[in-house]
């Protein structure tokens, strides 16, 4: 079956290792007959959520005038989210969390996400995998209180530079749990 895939992206440094593992995984993704709509959280404004709790009652999904309310029909349409991130203090980069944060618009407004499955792609400087434990963790436990059904987690460490994922085995790998999506 053919899946609408939201890829959320984000690293502020174009073309780097997030940007190429994303690339990866769409070009599986794709090959599987799925379609992939990318969304670039760090070349967009979305503020933090400041708990108004008044979502969806002035005819936007975020009362304040940000971008989220662009990626909320997104967050709608979509029955896979994939967040492609690098790691910031072994967390999600803020433009990413941000768009996160928002997510708690569907609850509060009461609009259900068809979204069942998700996926985490990482980078990150550090070599030691178990420095992404803390974004891994939360992915884990965000996926669970949604009831999202893990699909995939891919960590890849040591990449400093732009294209050093490209001596990685983690293109591949990407691609292919972009593939394995059914
Ligand atoms: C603000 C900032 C914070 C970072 N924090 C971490 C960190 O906590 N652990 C780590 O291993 N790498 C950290 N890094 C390095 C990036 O995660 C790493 O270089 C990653 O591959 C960048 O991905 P990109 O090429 O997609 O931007 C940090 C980089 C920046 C700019």
């Amino acid at each position: 079956m053919s899946k609408n895939i939201l890829l959320l992206t984000g690293s502020p440094r174009k073309g780097g290792n997030t940007d190429k593992l994303a690339d990866a995984f769409t070009t599986g993704a794709e090959r599987a007959g799925h379609t992939v709509v990318r969304y670039r959280t760090a070349d967009k404004n979305i503020k933090g959520c400041v708990d108004c709790k008044t979502c969806f009652s002035k005819g936007t999904a975020c009362s304040f005038a940000d971008d989220f309310n662009e990626l909320a029909p997104l967050y709608q349409q979509a029955d896979v989210v994939v967040f492609a991130t690098p790691l910031y203090w072994f967390s999600f980069p803020v433009q990413l969390k941000a768009a996160i944060d928002k997510l708690y618009a569907f609850l509060i407004g009461d609009r259900p996400l068809k979204i069942k499955e998700c996926l985490l792609l990482a980078s990150g400087g550090d070599k030691e995998e178990r420095k992404f434990e803390g974004l891994v963790k939360s992915y884990q436990l965000i996926a669970e209180f949604l009831g999202w059904q893990d699909r995939g987690v891919l960590v890849v460490p040591g990449l400093h530079d732009k294209d050093d994922v490209v001596k990685t085995e983690g293109l591949r790998q990407a691609e292919a749990l972009g593939q394995a999506i059914a």
